[in-house]
Formats: C-alpha cells, sequence, structure tokens
C-alpha cells in the first residue's frame, strides 16, 4: 500500500531521504500499484528542453488501478458518491463493483463510436456521474481526455476543441446550477459551427431532459448508444509516458495552453498526495467542492481518492442553493470526514453569516482544505472556528494544474498550523526562492519566486502540441529550474507562504485568467482601441478583475459597458466579466510601448498615493487622468 505518514518526525525524515535518493522513494511507491509491466528506469529528466520521463519502458493502464485492483477486497465498498443540484432529488452512489462495470460499458460505447487509443475526447459537462464514468472510460481504452469547465463560452471551447483536434465531444442537453438551467448542448452546437472540422460525432447525456435539436449522423444519445454494452472492456495497455489528459490552463501571454499529463507518474503521485494530505482513512467519506473542468476535480475527486479506493463525492450544485447551509448539510447528510474547498467559497459563505453552519451537525468532520488562490487570515480564522471548532487542522494546498498534484500542503492533524502559510513541500518536492537573477535565495525568513528544482512524478510534460512554449513559459526564466510563476516567502521554520503570482496571472474566485486573454476579449469591440486589464483585491472573489479601456467615437456610458461585458462573455465566459470599467484616453507607457501594469495596479487597488517614478514614462501626463477617474 502507498506509504501514508503518521507523524512529524515521520514526515521529516520520510521528506529527507526522498531528496536524498529521489528514485529509490518514487520506485518504493509505485511498486504498491499494479503494472502489467515494471518500468526499466525510474527516471530521466533535463530541464532545459524539457525532457521528464518516470518509470520508463513500464505498461499499465491507471484504470485498473482506480477499478479492478478494489474488486477483490472493496468491491462493495461505496466508491462514488453523486448529491445533486435540487436537494429534495435522491442523491446516487455507486460501489466499485457498479462503477467499474459502468466504465466497461461506457468504454465499450466509445469505441462502438470509433473511439481508438491515442484520440482526444472533449468534455462540456456538468458535474453528474457520467463525467466521472466518461473520464474513466477514455482512461481504460487510451483515449485522452480534455474536460473544458462548463462555464466557458462557445467560442472558448472551440479553441480547445480545434487545438486538440478532438475526435468526440461529450455534453449533456442542459446543466443544473442553482436555480439555473444551462442550455450546454446549444453551447456545443455554436462552437461546432466554428471550424472544429475534426468531431466526428457529439455524445449526449440526458440530464433534465429539456428539448434539444440533435443533428443527424453526428449527434447521439447517451442512453441510446450505451445499451446493450457489455459490461467488461479490456483496458489498454498503456506506457507510462503515454498522455492521459490534457487540460487547458491560462497563463501570461496568448490563448490558454494544453497542459499535458502522462499515465504513470500522475498516477503515483496523485495517490501519495491523497493519502497523505488528507490523511485518508478506509470508511472516510471524502468530498471535494472543485468542478472536474479544473485540475483540482481532475486530481483530488477522481483519480487520486479511486486510486486509493476512498469513497470520493461529487456535486452537482453550487454552495448558495437552496440556502447559503448547503455545503454543510451535505456535511452532515453524508457524514462527510474530509471536505476539500475554495478561499473563495468560504469567503462568500462566511459574508452570508455566522449562523448558516452552526444548524447542522460537522461532528463526522475530520480534515479541511483549501485550494486555489491565497487564503487570507479572516477566511482562514473563520474556516477553523466556525467550521472546524477550533479543534480540526486546515490543509491548505499549494499546488498548479502544470503540477498534476498538491506540492506544498499540512498533513491533515499531523503538521504545524500557521494561518496562511501551505506549510511544508510534500515529500520528494523540492521547492526553493530564487532572486530575479535566478540566484537560490537560501536560508530561513526569506521572500522570493517560486521554483520546483528537481522534477516529480505529476509534473507537466508538455504543452499540447507546442512543446516550445512549454519551455519557454516554465523552464527558460531560470536555468535548472521549474518557475511557478509565484512568488513566495519562506518562514523561520521552512514553512511556506503563497504571497501570489508575479506574473500577468490573475486569479479570480480561484479560477485562473491571463490578463491578455481577457484584453483580447475586450479588444474584440469594434469601438475599442486598446485595453489594459490588472486584478485588484477583492472580498470575496480574492481577486476582481479592472479593465482600463480607450475607446474612439463611442460615448462612455453605461450601455457601452454593458457591450463590452457582452463581449467578453462570448469570448471567454462570464467568470472572465470585468468588475470594473474605466473609460481612459491613454494608457502609461514606457518609451518602449509598454504598458506600466504597476501602475495601473495600484490606481485599481485604490491606493494612489506612491506610484512611484513615472517620469521614465512616454505619457506621464495619462496618470494624472486616469487617477482622477478611477473607481472604487
Ligand atoms: C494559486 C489550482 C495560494 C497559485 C490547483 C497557483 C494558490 C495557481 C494555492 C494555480 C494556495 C493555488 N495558496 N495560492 N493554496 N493554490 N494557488 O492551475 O497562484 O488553477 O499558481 O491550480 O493558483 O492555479 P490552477
Amino acid at each position: 500500500m502507498t506509504l501514508q505518514i503518521k507523524s512529524l518526525e515521520e514526515y521529516h525524515k520520510v521528506y529527507k531521504g526522498s531528496i536524498d535518493q529521489p528514485e529509490k522513494f518514487w520506485a518504493k511507491q509505485a511498486r504498491t500499484f499494479e503494472w502489467r509491466k515494471p518500468w526499466k528506469k525510474v527516471l530521466e529528466y533535463e530541464f532545459d528542453s524539457p525532457n521528464v520521463k518516470w518509470f520508463i519502458g513500464g505498461k499499465l493502464n491507471i484504470t485498473e488501478n482506480c477499478l479492478d485492483r478494489h474488486l477483490k477486497d472493496r468491491g462493495d465498498q461505496i466508491a462514488l458518491i453523486w448529491e445533486p443540484n435540487d436537494p429534495s432529488q435522491v442523491y446516487k452512489t455507486y460501489t466499485y463493483k457498479e462503477l467499474y462495470t459502468e466504465v466497461c460499458r461506457c468504454a465499450n460505447m466509445l469505441k462502438a463510436n470509433g473511439i481508438k487509443k491515442g484520440d482526444r475526447v472533449c468534455f462540456y459537462m456538468p458535474m453528474v456521474p457520467e463525467l466521472t464514468i466518461a473520464v474513466l472510460a477514455c482512461a481504460r481504452i487510451g483515449a485522452i481526455h480534455s474536460v473544458v469547465f462548463a462555464g466557458f463560452s462557445a467560442n472558448a471551447l472551440a479553441d480547445r476543441i480545434k487545438d486538440a483536434t478532438c475526435k468526440m465531444v461529450i455534453c449533456s442537453d442542459y446543466n443544473a446550477r442553482g436555480a439555473k438551467l444551462i442550455p450546454v448542448k446549444a453551447v456545443v452546437d455554436e462552437a461546432l459551427t466554428m471550424d472544429c472540422d475534426s468531431v466526428e460525432t457529439v455524445l449526449v447525456f440526458k440530464n433534465t431532459g429539456d428539448k434539444v435539436k440533435m443533428k443527424r449522423n453526428r449527434d447521439k444519445w447517451w442512453h441510446n448508444e450505451i445499451e446493450g454494452q457489455r459490461k467488461t472492456c479490456r483496458a489498454a495497455q498503456m506506457d507510462s509516458e503515454d498522455i492521459l489528459f490534457i487540460l487547458y490552463t491560462s497563463g501570461s501571454t496568448g490563448k490558454p495552453k494544453g497542459v499535458v499529463h502522462t499515465c504513470g507518474g500522475y498516477m503515483v503521485y496523485t495517490c501519495f498526495s491523497f493519502k497523505n494530505v488528507f490523511q485518508y482513512k478506509p470508511g472516510d467519506i471524502y468530498w471535494c467542492t472543485a468542478d472536474i473542468g479544473w485540475i483540482t476535480g481532475h486530481s483530488y475527486i477522481i483519480y487520486g481518492p479511486l486510486l486509493a479506493g476512498a469513497t470520493t463525492m461529487m456535486f452537482e450544485g453550487v454552495p448558495t442553493f437552496p440556502d447559503a447551509g448547503r455545503f454543510w448539510h451535505i456535511c452532515e447528510k453524508h457524514k462527510v470526514n474530509q471536505f476539500y474547498t475554495a478561499p473563495t467559497a468560504i469567503r462568500a459563505l462566511m459574508a452570508k453569516g455566522d449562523h448558516w453552519p452552526t444548524h447542522y451537525d460537522l461532528n463526522s468532520l475530520k480534515v479541511l482544505g483549501t485550494v486555489g488562490e491565497p487564503i487570507n487570515e479572516e477566511a482562514w480564522n473563520w474556516y477553523k472556528e466556525k467550521i472546524g471548532k477550533n479543534k480540526l487542522p486546515i490543509v491548505d494546498t499549494w499546488w498548479q494544474t502544470e503540477t498534476g498534484g498538491i506540492m506544498i500542503s499540512g498533513l491533515g492533524d499531523i503538521s504545524p498550523q500557521k494561518p496562511t502559510y501551505a506549510g511544508y513541500p510534500l515529500p520528494g518536492i523540492q521547492m526553493c526562492l530564487v532572486n530575479s537573477d535566478g540566484k537560490e535565495i537560501r536560508g530561513k525568513d526569506k521572500e522570493g519566486l517560486l521554483c520546483i528544482k528537481f522534477p516529480w512524478p505529476s509534473m507537466i510534460r508538455t504543452t499540447y502540441g507546442d512543446h516550445e512554449r512549454c519551455r519557454q513559459v516554465y523552464f527558460s526564466a531560470f536555468k535548472g529550474m521549474y518557475f511557478t510563476g509565484d512568488g513566495a516567502r519562506r518562514d523561520k521554520k521552512g514553512m511556506y507562504r503563497i504571497i501570489g503570482r508575479v506574473d500577468d496571472v490573475i486569479n479570480v474566485s480561484g479560477h485562473r485568467m491571463g490578463t491578455a486573454e481577457v484584453e483580447n476579449a475586450i479588444n474584440e469591440h469594434p469601438q475599442v482601441i486598446e485595453s489594459a486589464v490588472v486584478g485588484y483585491p477583492h472580498d470575496i472573489k480574492g481577486q476582481g478583475i479592472y479593465a482600463y479601456v480607450i475607446s474612439q467615437d463611442k460615448a462612455v456610458d453605461d450601455a457601452f459597458r454593458k457591450e463590452i461585458l457582452q463581449v467578453v462573455t462570448k469570448e471567454i465566459g462570464p467568470i472572465a466579466k470585468p468588475d470594473k470599467i474605466q473609460f481612459v484616453s491613454g494608457l502609461p507607457k514606457t518609451r518602449s510601448g509598454k504598458i506600466m501594469r504597476r501602475i495601473l495596479r495600484k490606481i485599481a487597488s485604490g491606493d494612489t498615493s506612491r506610484l512611484g517614478d513615472v517620469s521614465t514614462l512616454l505619457n506621464p501626463e495619462v496618470v494624472k487622468a486616469i487617477k482622477a477617474g478611477a473607481l472604487s
């Protein structure tokens, strides 16, 4: 069985061993899984290209480790609980045996519809069990899944389908979220009008049963296609370094890129980190509230928990429907032991009042987790007091789409607690701080740019279809290191606190967004000449989006603002809508024509006192005007 660390002393000991002899350490973990063929070499890497390979020559199928190997000992244990959007609807459960059968039937359905090993399948789905089932079905036959968060627009979906040349799209008819019905199939139809020639089949899962249009010879109903499919499906033999999935994420420039994760290393690391961070014990009920459209859902709703033989829960709805007690109601109803959510959800629920959690019995809880953005002290304290009754540990887990799994975090109740500090790196993870020249900053009580100087099994292998971009974004800033894009502080004890992004990426309600991406969307409006987007502190969202817009002819009024919001919704989706739009006559630029975002960030955050030296600007006079027109 995968190692589960039981004390702080053991952590320090294991950590040291994992750094002194990383290959030995990871080989030991990897041996706890089922491989069709053992690997010949544990690790081969160099960061310049980059080229990273783990468990070379090893053959496996991750679903045999998520499902088949559990059938003997825990076939009748519940693997998956599904809690619907509407609390009056009955919830569903699947035992490991049942999940295995459903995944096999679904895998056979995919094969019957022409999906083969290596084909890309795009998902645009609500949080229903069929999403998990079909993701695993892809993995079973060696198809590559690319899950797109169902809040993205048709344009954004089309970009992702084209980039990965997906052969199939799997969607629902409608999604139910809170009181809203979202016409998912219609969004897919629209996306497919935008040169998505690779798509041969759209598989539609009947979720709400509301009416949709079906295109002949292209669109098929899930329930028709799955009928009569065999209940077993031999798993494809995959190489350790074959692609398991692609997941798109935003960076500081250009369009979102497809982060590629591979089978072997991802399997070993997600299981290991899940068991240790959440201190999962047999019989526990684990709930992560993330959407499977993001990496947290991939690694810590589906793969990590199922690999560990856990009971994992999926929730279809939103935290405030039908009321702000929903999360706590679900914790009581299903006797949740580990609860994992995002700071933005905590802040939103905190703002609804302290009484909500008091109506429910939260005694089953053992570990509370947070992820996605820095947690402020107030939210941390509220979580600790009101949900944890001052008794439960909070694991503040720092990681990224690119890291595949949690990199820095406390381990359940084992690790020391310090508000706003994520804590120590997990075993095998060699974090470091560097200065802007790339020189490592050693010692305690230091601040710098956060890097990782040695490979770990679940790290990004490439960006799909564009390896050079992967090199450039993550491995070119500092030689021999993976650069995270975050700034961090290391305290006297060696614990890390994440300060936030140091690049042009913002984090809005835990959703990662490139400011350039939002600018490009705004610039699509024909009357917009130029725009600059920055983040600013926001009480609930963590960061809000502040857009400075130069327009030409159009009278600047609220109707124009609305049009800009519509353009952004169309280009990216509602999550990227600016909270504030300030019309300006010019943007502060350096003599080389670069926008001085530092100044714009300060003004957006309401801090106009010390803007620093503006004399080097090409147009210092615009700063005064921008300051005067700033929106509070
Ligand atoms: C931020 C989400 C502070 C960070 C798993 C990172 C965090 C980005 C934390 C990755 C945390 C994530 N504390 N900041 N516990 N977790 N972040 O790819 O800036 O959606 O670089 O992965 O979120 O976001 P992503």
